[in-house]
């Protein structure tokens, strides 16, 4: 990208083609794990881009996966989260015996995917898995199984491939920490 695309305030932390690397090694390990049918849930915003990269890792994995989206409460405009998961928009429809594989940008407090993991079994997933692009293990309150994590950070404010800060720089094509 031009040097002028680049913001000042955001320094490099994964580098794309270290997450193109690991994107494609999660692929293999969740068609190892879940052979067969998976039907993706994916959490918007903020893991549309990780979702993309990883339905394709997935189908040179040999899994031909369904893809569905649900939209909740976010951070808003801030870095702080409100604490409380509110479901946006629909929800989809035809889970009951279904093989889940959540997929979000990361897990912090856990809130999110603990709320979404419910929400699945409650909907009959016949089986509820979790992969998230970013764990921040120290930030965690809910305890919540994550199956399949890309990388573990240290709890900084991070960016880039989707995830947002106030809406901005999801394009970044490396995850950076805002400063
Ligand atoms: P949780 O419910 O506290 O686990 O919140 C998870 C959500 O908070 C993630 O899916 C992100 O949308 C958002 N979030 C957490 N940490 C960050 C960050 O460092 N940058 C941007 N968004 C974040
Ligand atoms: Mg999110």
């Amino acid at each position: 990208m031009p040097p002028s695309a680049l913001p000042g305030a955001v320094t490099p932390l994964i580098p794309a083609d270290a997450l193109a690397e690991r994107v494609t090694a999660m692929g293999r390990e969740i068609a190892a794990a879940m052979p067969g049918d998976v039907t993706m849930v994916v959490l918007l915003k903020g893991g549309f881009v990780f979702a993309a990269d990883l339905l394709r890792a997935l189908g040179v994995a040999g899994v031909d996966a369904r893809v569905e989206f649900i939209r909740l409460s976010s951070y808003g405009s801030g870095k702080e989260s409100s604490g409380t998961v509110v479901l946006i928009g629909p929800m989809p429809e035809g889970l009951e015996g279904r093989r889940v594989l959540i997929v979000d940008d990361i897990a912090d407090s856990g809130r999110t995917l603990s709320y979404v993991r419910q929400l699945m079994l409650d909907a009959g997933a016949a089986e509820v898995r979790i992969a998230a692009l970013l764990d921040k293990p120290s930030r965690r309150v809910i305890p919540v199984p994550v199956d399949f994590i890309g990388f573990s950070v240290e709890d900084r404010f991070v960016v880039g491939y989707g995830i947002d800060y106030a809406e901005g720089y999801r394009y970044l094509p490396f995850i950076g920490v805002v400063e």
